[in-house]
């Protein structure tokens, strides 16, 4: 497996890749890999002759400076467990080797971003747009893949690359859990071991609500339910609970068709933020 710390160095050798006729398949990420980011390269190993994996902590999708600074870095890690799922190769750059100057760039998301992840989190969606763009630009993948543990984050990137014309087909892939349903993140790590007992609660929330709108239940009520569900465990500060269309993000009043009705959630346990969300 091949590690690039620079741009050119990656350029070069997906060029040659490129000339023996070689398809890539593309998962960017910020490192800290769970089994859940490993899945993305095996779906993209599956489909194309090569995979690169980008690991970068991308400064500028961070709007809370603490986050940022806690976020695990564990790169040789990292390289270990890509190299047992046969990543071909890894793109480490520094955030320098990314933003040699401030972008000025900035991308404005529309209604896409005024809710959830982007309402909580102002700035993030611009700095996820910038990155993916660039990451698009440097790596030219004929297939990319997405968790849709971050359902707004296929959304807007969907958006963004019919709004810019990339010729890369995005492929999202089912969020991975733990047996006892929380969902694997990178953020998991710094739960102390008595929140990490308490966080299946977030998804035993979403079980629940899911079958009580298919049991009948108005959207409204089920909402007024999370909230009770979250007074009881005083660990958490429940900070949204969404039942929205899965590709318009928007609030519904009513069961969407098949496939596109998404809960999404958002809480913090301790010094944690955690999302999760289904869509049935
Ligand atoms: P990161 O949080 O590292 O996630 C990288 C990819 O792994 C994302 O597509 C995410 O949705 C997916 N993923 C995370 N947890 C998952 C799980 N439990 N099951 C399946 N897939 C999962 O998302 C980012 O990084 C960044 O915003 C990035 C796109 C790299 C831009 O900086």
């Amino acid at each position: 497996m091949h590690i690039f710390p620079t741009i050119a160095d990656l350029r070069a050798y997906l060029r040659t890749q490129r000339t023996q006729g070689k398809s890539v398949g593309f998962v960017p990420t910020m490192g800290a890999l769970h089994e859940g980011h490993l899945s993305l390269i095996e779906a993209s190993n599956a489909q194309n002759d090569l995979t690169v994996c980008s690991i970068f902590v991308n400064p500028i999708q961070f709007n809370n400076p603490d986050d940022l600074a806690r976020y695990p870095r564990t790169l040789e890690t990292d390289c270990e467990l890509l190299q047992t799922v046969g990543c071909d190769a890894v793109f480490a750059p520094s955030v320098q080797e990314m933003y040699p100057e401030k972008s000025l760039l900035t991308f404005d998301f529309g209604d896409l971003e005024r809710v959830m992840e982007g309402k909580f989190r102002p700035g993030h969606f611009n700095g996820v747009g910038v990155v993916v763009s660039k990451l698009f630009n440097i790596v030219q993948p004929d297939r990319t893949y997405f968790g849709q543990k971050d359902l707004q984050q296929v959304a807007v990137v969907r958006r963004m690359m019919i709004d810019l014309g990339f010729q890369i087909e995005l492929h999202p892939r089912p969020t991975l859990r733990e047996a006892d349903g929380l969902a694997m993140s990178s953020r998991n790590r710094n739960l102390t071991p008595d929140e990490r007992a308490l966080a299946p609660h977030i998804y035993a929330g979403l079980s629940a609500a899911k079958a009580s709108l298919l049991g009948g239940r108005s959207p409204a009520d089920v909402k007024a339910w999370m909230d009770a569900h979250f007074a009881q465990e005083p660990a958490f500060r429940l900070e949204y609970f969404e039942i929205v269309n899965a590709f318009s993000l928007q609030d519904v009043t009513e069961l969407q068709p098949e496939g596109q009705t998404a809960l999404c959630i958002a809480a913090h346990l301790g010094k944690v933020r955690l999302i999760d969300n289904i869509v049935f």
